[in-house]
């Protein structure tokens, strides 16, 4: 058994506090051990305490696997992305590799992502997502090996709190209320408290949870502060998160072309939201036309994207298709093919 922040309104009768709690003045309201019962958790609403330390218990060994497995499905989807050559692949994968071995290493962890689990976005396979681009951008800057740990720890775990702020709203596909959105909002402060203040886990990967939402115009949360006040990593984060959470689909919204997010990014870059010279080298990494895109050439064709070749990420080898009952694969090399250019991209 080992504690776990836990929000007071899922507590069921039964749990055991595994720490004091406090009253405004602080007076011990409820000693640690005890076994809480209705009025207990009555009394916590009525103090307005959101969140207590409990002793809990879950299957190590299938929460293991799980991460385990999740990872390794999740990891090649992000690098298809992207345009790194073979050192940068295999070096974010080493360090994914090692961050899951960490996270499958502290026990208190492993329960607060198996908790994700009841998520209908899929928030560990984000992680990964957000992991891997955060990673890229970090070996672009030429960080060195502690540096790339690091920053892997944060962005894995930037959405820790999530694990704090419930399914109900999570998985809800209805626009939130402004009561609802401010819940979601408070996964920051949870992040920051689960790694920072429970789990001891490097502050640095800590802050990242923190202030992953911040944005430059001081317009984002948990405390609207302008960039300059936040740190590298997090600036990284934020700019992995919203590429990631824009081209994948939510409970809540389709996902969005990828040319559309690139042009949002450029648009966020305007306005001070996102770190301009972070932005650009991610998006100097970006492919537009990842295999499987379907796209409009220039002679009127539908195609799909079969191969890209990265030192002309903007000219793919493409397969016609509706070629008006034909029954035979026509290959286009794009790059050799210069007349012919992509129009559009069809959803
Ligand atoms: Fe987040």
């Amino acid at each position: 058994m080992y504690k776990q922040l836990v929000k007071v309104a899922e507590l069921s009768p039964g749990a055991v506090l595994a720490e004091k709690v406090f009253n405004f003045e602080q007076e011990v309201l409820l000693k640690k051990g005890t076994e809480l019962t209705k009025n207990h958790l009555g009394l916590l609403a009525r103090y307005g305490i959101d969140v207590v330390y409990i002793y809990h218990r879950i299957q190590e060994t299938e929460a293991k696997g799980w991460i385990r497995k999740k990872v390794n499905s999740a990891i090649d989807l992000p690098l298809q992305k992207v345009v790194v050559d073979s050192k940068i692949d295999q070096r974010v994968r080493k360090l994914v590799d090692e961050v899951v071995s960490f996270a499958e290493s502290r026990r208190g962890l492993l329960s607060y992502l198996h908790r994700l689990k009841s998520l209908e976005n899929d928030i560990v396979l984000h992680s990964v997502n957000v992991t891997v681009f955060s990673l890229i951008i970090g070996c672009k800057l030429g960080y060195g090996e502690e540096r790339l740990k690091n920053l892997a720890l944060g962005s894995f775990l930037h959405d820790i709190g999530k694990s704090l702020v419930g399914p109900q709203i999570l998985n809800q596909s209805s626009k939130l209320t402004s009561v609802e959105f401010t819940k979601v909002q408070k996964h920051t402060v949870y992040g920051y408290r689960i790694l920072e203040e429970q789990l001891n886990i490097n502050e640095l990967a800590a802050r990242v949870a923190y202030y992953h939402h911040e944005r430059g115009d001081g317009s984002g949360y948990p405390d609207g502060i302008r960039a300059k006040f936040v740190d590298e990593f997090s600036r990284i984060v934020a700019i992995a998160d919203v590429f990631d959470a824009m081209t994948n689909h939510r409970t809540y919204r389709a996902k969005i072309k990828l040319r559309e997010v690139i042009e949002y990014l450029y648009v966020a870059i305007s306005q001070n939201k996102l770190d301009q010279e972070l932005t650009k080298i991610f998006l100097d990494c970006l492919l537009p036309y990842p295999v499987g895109t379907k796209v409009k050439l220039s002679i009127g064709c539908e195609a799909i994207v079969t191969k890209v070749d990265r030192n002309a990420k903007m000219r793919p080898v493409v397969e016609l298709t509706n070629l008006y009952g034909l029954n035979k694969k026509v290959e286009l090399d794009l790059s050799k093919q210069l007349h012919i250019c992509i129009e559009e991209v069809i959803n």
